[in-house]
């Protein structure tokens, strides 16, 4: 089939007096790189970094007029490689999709081979978005729990931002997984969203954020996975049982995070870095396998929402401040 010389975008544009402007308008083909694949996208979906891409932040977006969305899963229609055939499905998260490479919040992406992953089996492209990026960074979380020794019969586990879409899957999986999971959120009236899930119990954000100066605190946490960072990282870090395993993933509540030794010392926790956008194939692959098979949450309920192009603009102001709630998937052929 012939390829189309233009295709619906967001396309986010700096005015001379430094606003940032979202626009739905026509890209030519021709504007997206020279990549190995061009792809047609199906569906897409709505992270925290989208929000920031498309509201001009330059740690992810250097150059505008850009096109957001680090997410993208879709239909080959060219390819200049052997590895790729045209006709096959891909799923595309992070590497710089989105970032400086226009992304996943238009209809076409031009992207190496080398970022495209094969869907695995019974993973339907719209449930790969639900996940996106946000399901394969809670599945890579609790891979690094795992290989680290957690086990279901030591202790509870925390989820921090636990309603967002890195925190609502998470606390799928772990639960999924037999373990005790205690979601910690911000908002309020979203218990029954959260036992769904399947969180044992809730805390509110502010028992998740000690403010008391002390070096430690009470031990509870057995694992940990914390997607805000900030005071609440060092919280959990200073609330770990001993032996304890953090996993960190997310900043948004702040990048810095003020701890002494003590935690690592006297308890043995260990903190664990979570990245998924060069995260090695190996490792990728593996954690799309496990949220196809065993790992598997519900996606059908009240975890996903589906929008347009369109329709995304409010869900962006949103998600900045804290206000989504689980998965946002961005259906391109509406
Ligand atoms: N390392 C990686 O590769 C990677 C991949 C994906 C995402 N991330 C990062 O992980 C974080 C979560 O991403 P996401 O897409 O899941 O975002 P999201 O859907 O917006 O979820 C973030 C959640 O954090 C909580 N939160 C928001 N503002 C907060 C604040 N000021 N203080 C404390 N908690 C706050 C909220 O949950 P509650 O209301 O329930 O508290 C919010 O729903 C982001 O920082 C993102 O950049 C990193």
């Amino acid at each position: 089939m012939p390829l189309p010389e233009n295709f619906k975008a967001m396309v986010v544009s700096e005015t001379s007096e430094k606003i940032f402007v979202r626009e739905i308008k026509q890209r030519a083909l021709s504007e997206l790189p020279g990549g190995e694949l061009i792809i047609e996208v199906q569906y897409s979906s709505l992270n925290y970094k989208d929000a920031l891409s498309a509201s001009g932040n330059k740690g992810v977006t250097r150059k505008y007029p850009h096109t957001p969305g680090i997410d993208a899963a879709g239909i080959v229609v060219h390819t200049t490689t052997k590895s790729v055939a045209v006709g096959e499905q891909v799923i595309v998260t992070g590497f710089d999709l989105g970032m400086n490479t226009a992304g996943g919040f238009g209809q076409y992406i031009s992207i190496p081979a080398a970022w495209a992953v094969k869907p695995p089996a019974g993973l339907s492209l719209r449930e790969s978005m639900a996940y996106g990026t946000a399901g394969l960074t809670a599945a890579l979380c609790v891979l690094r729990l795992l290989a680290g020794g957690l086990n279901k019969d030591q202790a509870e586990v925390l989820v921090t931002g636990a309603t967002g879409g890195v925190g609502s899957i998470a606390v799928g999986i772990l639960a999924k997984l037999g373990f005790d999971v205690i979601a910690a959120t911000g908002k309020t009236g979203q218990e029954e969203f959260l036992k769904r899930l399947g969180a044992k119990g809730i805390i509110s954000r502010d028992e998740a954020n000690d403010t008391s100066g002390r070096p430690l605190q009470k031990a509870r946490w057995a694992g940990v996975v914390d997607t805000v960072g900030g005071n609440i990282l060092a919280t959990a870090l200073k609330t770990a049982k001993y032996g304890g395993l953090v996993a960190a993933c997310g900043n948004a509540m702040s990048a810095d995070l003020n701890v002494n030794v003590f935690p690592f010392i006297l308890r043995g926790v260990s903190l664990l870095g979570v990245d998924s956008v060069e995260v090695p194939m190996r490792a990728r692959n593996m954690a799309w396998q496990k949220l196809a098979s065993d790992w598997r949450i519900d996606l059908d309920g009240d975890l996903v929402t589906e929008c347009s192009l369109a329709e995304l603009e409010p869900k962006i102001a949103q998600i900045l401040k804290g206000e989504i709630r689980g998965r946002v998937v961005v259906d391109l052929n509406k």
